[in-house]
């Protein structure tokens, strides 16, 4: 298939950006949306040109390192499915794509369409762990969880941090993000001992980052590629105001 794209290109955060437009003939539809990518930078740097910049590492849906937003949606048109992980056969013969970054204040745009998400570590960093004694790890079964429970941890655990909750947001907020770190760690009895200060850490972390407030649209969870449910959310504000209560 042939197809035009209109690729955002931006030097760095410093300079201003702009969409170019490249035309790319034979694309096979087994092709995956970045091998569709390599093909074009291939034929940039055999022109000289600089390739487009754009992130990925494990091309299997997993790691949560690539993220665009093609015609207005990020991670595109398939529903639950990351960027890696489209394939060139949803789209048809003659069809303009435009392929940006994400674009949030709190992911600043490193080159073209490679945005930096430390904030996202730092959020982590401010609680999304468990304090564990060091020493042999203890039987496996010695702390029986309610399998309802390991369900819920488990679902909040699919998410790969890719960031497309706050792309997709008009606020640019990070609370399906948060809310998955929280509940997944909250939700088990290894991390109920700091799960007032997590909540209340990870929140404040979220909001000095500069991330906005939820208004519980849902666009989130609509392009979420691991299906992070809403109810998480509704969740957290749950866990952050009895926090709240017990903190003060
Ligand atoms: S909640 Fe979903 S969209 Fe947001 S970072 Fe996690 S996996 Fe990505
Ligand atoms: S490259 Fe790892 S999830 Fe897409």
């Amino acid at each position: 298939m042939n197809l035009t794209l209109r690729i955002w290109r931006q030097k760095n955060a410093q300079t201003p950006g702009q969409f170019v437009e490249y035309n790319l003939p034979d694309v096979s539809a087994d092709m995956s949306f970045l091998e569709m990518l390599d093909v074009l930078n291939q034929d940039l740097i055999k022109r000289g040109e600089d390739p487009v910049a754009f992130d990925s590492d494990c091309r299997e849906g997993i790691c949560g390192m690539c993220g665009l937003v093609i015609n207005g949606t990020a991670h595109g048109p398939l529903a639950a499915t990351t960027t890696c992980q489209l394939h060139m056969r949803h789209f048809r013969d003659g069809d303009h794509l435009t392929i940006e970054p994400w674009r949030a204040k709190s992911f600043p745009v490193i080159k073209d369409l490679v945005v930096d998400r430390n904030s996202f570590d730092r959020i982590i960093a401010a609680g999304g762990f468990v304090s564990v004694s060091t020493g042999e790890a203890p039987e496996a079964n010695s702390i029986p969880v309610p399998k309802p429970d390991q369900d819920r941890a488990m679902d909040a655990a699919a998410c790969i941090g890719c960031g497309a909750c706050v792309a997709a947001c008009k606020n640019a907020s990070a609370m399906l993000f948060v809310a998955a770190k929280v509940s997944h760690l909250n939700l088990l009895p290894q991390g109920k001992v700091e799960k007032d200060r997590r909540v209340v850490n990870l929140v404040k972390a979220m909001d000095d980052e500069g991330f906005g407030n939820c208004t519980v649209m849902g666009s989130c969870e609509a392009v979420c590629p691991k299906e992070i449910s809403l109810d998480f959310i509704s969740r957290m504000n749950r866990d952050y105001l009895k926090a709240l209560l017990r903190v003060k």
